[in-house]
């Protein structure tokens, strides 16, 4: 049985651990797991910030970590989900949908009405499980994708 529930600072270090793994499963620039879990404490105190957290017996299976800024398309600030995994033995068994629709519902309750959420385009998997969960990469009444480009501030 899935337990999913809003992580807290005191999850920090298992945060930085389920990170750590996540990065290392898809050879990506890494901190260590410590550095992460820091980063987590530090920032899970913030207003803007949310995390969510997925254990088995106790054991952490999942997380995502959702950041709120304020936007000026609507009143309430806008989401983005900025990261969601699952450990690779437990996929496919809905613990991401899980995770996903509570990241949404303490977004919503935070007064946020929109998800942004950044997909490399050969991850056909993950898009299609964005997909599945009604995210879209087309705006209604156009016929071409957005795209999300990223630069250094200076
Ligand atoms: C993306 C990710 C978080 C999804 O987590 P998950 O636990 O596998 O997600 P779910 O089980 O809810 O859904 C996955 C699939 O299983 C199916 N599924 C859902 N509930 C299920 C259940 N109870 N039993 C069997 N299958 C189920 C879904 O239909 C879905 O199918 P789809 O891929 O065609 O959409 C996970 O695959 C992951 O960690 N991937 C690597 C990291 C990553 O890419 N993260 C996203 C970065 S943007």
């Amino acid at each position: 049985m899935t337990e999913v529930r809003r992580a807290t600072v005191e999850d920090a270090a298992v945060l930085g651990r389920l990170l750590w793994d996540f990065n290392t499963e898809f050879d990506s620039e890494t901190d260590d797991a410590d550095v992460l879990a820091a980063r987590f404490a530090r920032i899970l105190a913030l207003p803007g910030i949310l995390a969510v957290l997925a254990e088995e017996d106790g054991e952490a299976v999942g997380f995502a970590l959702v950041s709120l800024r304020p936007a000026i398309w609507f009143d309430g600030p806008v989401s983005q989900l900025e990261e969601l995994y699952v450990v690779p033995q437990l996929r496919d068994r809905g613990i991401g949908t899980q995770v996903l629709d509570l990241c949404r519902a303490l977004a919503r309750g935070l007064g946020s009405p929109e998800m942004h959420i950044g997909v490399d385009e050969v991850d056909a998997d993950t898009r299609r499980f964005y997909e599945r969960h009604g995210f879209r990469n087309i705006e209604e009444g156009t016929d071409y994708r957005m795209l999300y480009y990223v630069g250094p501030t200076a």
